[in-house]
């Protein structure tokens, strides 16, 4: 009698499953602007805001300065910059800061939002910084917890403006608090 082949059976179902393999291409819009002058009003101001706010930033070590400013439903802008730490960890960055400041001290008011800005003393930053990934899901757990989008605008002092019309833009497949539970 012939020996099974022990692989055998994985292989035909590699092969399965490729045969069921679904291609999903995951694209978003990113709007470019020259520069803060082709932002609409209301923009400009906010990212003015972050660039106010980029100037108590806490960068001692990094020399690299951010400024976030965050708009809310009811009007109000709440602002923050990174505050860094000699136990570099500790630190946090200026998205963070703001969207936590403005969760702590507006609870339940929609965030529609969030500008940022940077700069270093140490080069010429040309291009918007993105968020960072931590920023991004912290960012996107208020876009889940008030179900509307936040927008995103990112800027440097003398360059072009990235905006996206939601954090899920640029943090597609997050995790969220559905993995936590059945319901
Ligand atoms: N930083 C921010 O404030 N936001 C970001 O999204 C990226 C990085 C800060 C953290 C740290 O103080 C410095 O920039 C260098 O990483």
């Amino acid at each position: 009698m012939e020996k099974p082949v022990p692989w055998a059976g994985f292989l035909i179902f590699d092969i399965h499953l490729k045969r069921h393999m679904e291609k999903k291409k995951i694209d978003f819009e990113l709007l470019i602007y020259e520069n803060i002058n082709e932002l609409s009003q209301n923009d400009q101001e906010l990212l003015e805001k972050a660039k106010a706010a980029m100037g108590n930033a806490y960068a001692p070590y990094s020399k690299f300065k951010v400024g976030a400013a965050v708009l809310l439903e009811n009007g109000e802008v709440v602002i923050g910059s990174n505050q860094e730490n000699a136990s570099y960890p500790s630190g946090l960055c200026a998205e963070r800061v703001a969207v936590f400041h403005a969760g702590a001290e507006y609870p339940g008011v929609a965030i529609i939002s969030v500008a940022i800005i940077a700069s270093s003393s140490l080069h010429e930053v040309a291009i918007p910084a993105a968020p960072c990934g931590n920023c991004r899901q912290s960012i996107i757990e208020y876009e889940q917890k008030q179900k509307s989008s936040i927008s995103i605008l990112m800027g440097v002092p003398n360059g072009p403006v990235y905006k996206c019309a939601s954090m899920s833009d640029i943090l597609p497949l997050a995790f969220n608090s559905s993995f936590l539970s059945d319901s």
